[in-house]
């Protein structure tokens, strides 16, 4: 038998923040409030938040869990989310960065001017991980847990390009992002250790789950939204399996950090969450350097230094 969330240990005083109310994050939160941790469900839409809250508490009825408005495509939503959390200086044991948009079909921005897949999968959540660091640093075994995808093996990072200004595609944006997104999740574990500091950082992919991904981002697209959800028909997973990875990487303790967990299937489209490979190209540590080095300067943030 696979890893399954009967296998979530207590998470009694642990506290979580969750990106994303929809999908995957719903059921992160779902699955961790059930096993006794404070949540913290982050997302833009507060409709969706309230609702997602009262489904989570008809399941659990004392579970614990907020909702906060946080928009990963603005800085200053970022920052301003990040002060809130901060206000009361509780430890923060658990950021699982989840949210995301995928395969947008036209150039947009975020509110500072970067492309929106990469602005908001991982620009965003690099400026959320960094400001939440005080608040990690303060906890006794803090993780961090990035959700990549399976697309991010066929994605490039286009250092000279980053913004995709001159040539944009909506699958390489993607690609571009999530790849961004594992690169994150390695590098944050090596500079840790390099530290000597504890926090450890591990990423996931959910397979292919049936979620809103395909409803979110390629809205107006009616014929690659039907395909997309007849691939999810016919070889995904339900959207609790699909955050079973996520989920492994955030609670099994024998995860050390640097860890990527994915479904154990047939092209990792579904099944149990296992350990899967990372492409070459997240494994590129000059690379991986670069990137973290060009996200400090576009977000204004960077590694704090403990007291
Ligand atoms: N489903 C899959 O097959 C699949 C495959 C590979 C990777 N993933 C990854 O899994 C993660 C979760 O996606 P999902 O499948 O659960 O899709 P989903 O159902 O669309 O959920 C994504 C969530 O991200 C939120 N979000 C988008 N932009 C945001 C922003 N600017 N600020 C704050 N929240 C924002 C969405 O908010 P709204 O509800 O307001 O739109 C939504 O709650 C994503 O990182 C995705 O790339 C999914």
């Amino acid at each position: 038998m696979g890893w399954s969330e009967k296998d979530i240990p207590s998470q009694h005083g642990k506290r979580v923040i969750v990106t994303g109310t929809g999908g995957l994050g719903f059921q992160a939160a779902r699955a961790l409030t059930a096993k006794g941790a404070d949540v913290v469900l982050a997302g833009r839409n507060p409709d969706k938040g309230t609702k997602a809250l009262a489904r989570i508490r008809a399941i659990t009825p004392d579970a614990k869990i907020t909702f906060e408005r946080l928009d990963l495509a603005s800085l200053a939503s970022v920052s301003a989310f990040a002060g809130r959390m901060s206000d009361d200086g509780r430890p923060l044991d658990l950021l699982i960065n989840n949210a995301g948009v995928a395969i947008v079909p036209k150039r947009q921005e975020t509110q500072d001017g970067f492309e929106l897949q990469i602005g908001t999968n991982h620009i965003g959540h690099f400026a959320l991980t960094m400001r939440l660091m005080p608040l990690l640093l303060k906890a006794r075994a803090p993780r961090v847990v990035s959700l990549s995808s399976n697309m991010h093996k066929r994605g490039t990072i286009n250092f000279d390009d980053l913004q995709l200004a001159r040539k944009y595609s909506p699958a390489g944006a993607y690609g571009q992002s999530k790849l961004a997104t594992l690169m994150f999740a390695l590098e944050l574990d090596t500079q840790m250790k390099q530290q000597g500091l504890p926090v450890i950082s591990a990423a996931a992919h959910p397979g292919i789950a049936r979620t809103d991904l395909m409803n979110n981002g390629p809205a107006g697209q009616p014929v690659l939204q039907a395909v997309s959800h007849l691939i999810e028909r016919i070889v995904g997973q339900s959207a609790a399996e699909g955050a079973l990875p996520l989920l492994r990487a955030a609670t099994d303790p024998a995860v050390r950090g640097g860890e990527y967990f994915g479904p154990a299937g047939c092209t990792e489209a579904k099944g149990a969450p296992e350990l899967v490979q990372a492409s070459p190209k997240a494994k590129d540590a000059a690379a991986r350097r670069r990137l973290w080095q060009v996200s400090v300067r576009l977000t204004g943030t960077e590694m704090p230094i403990p007291a």
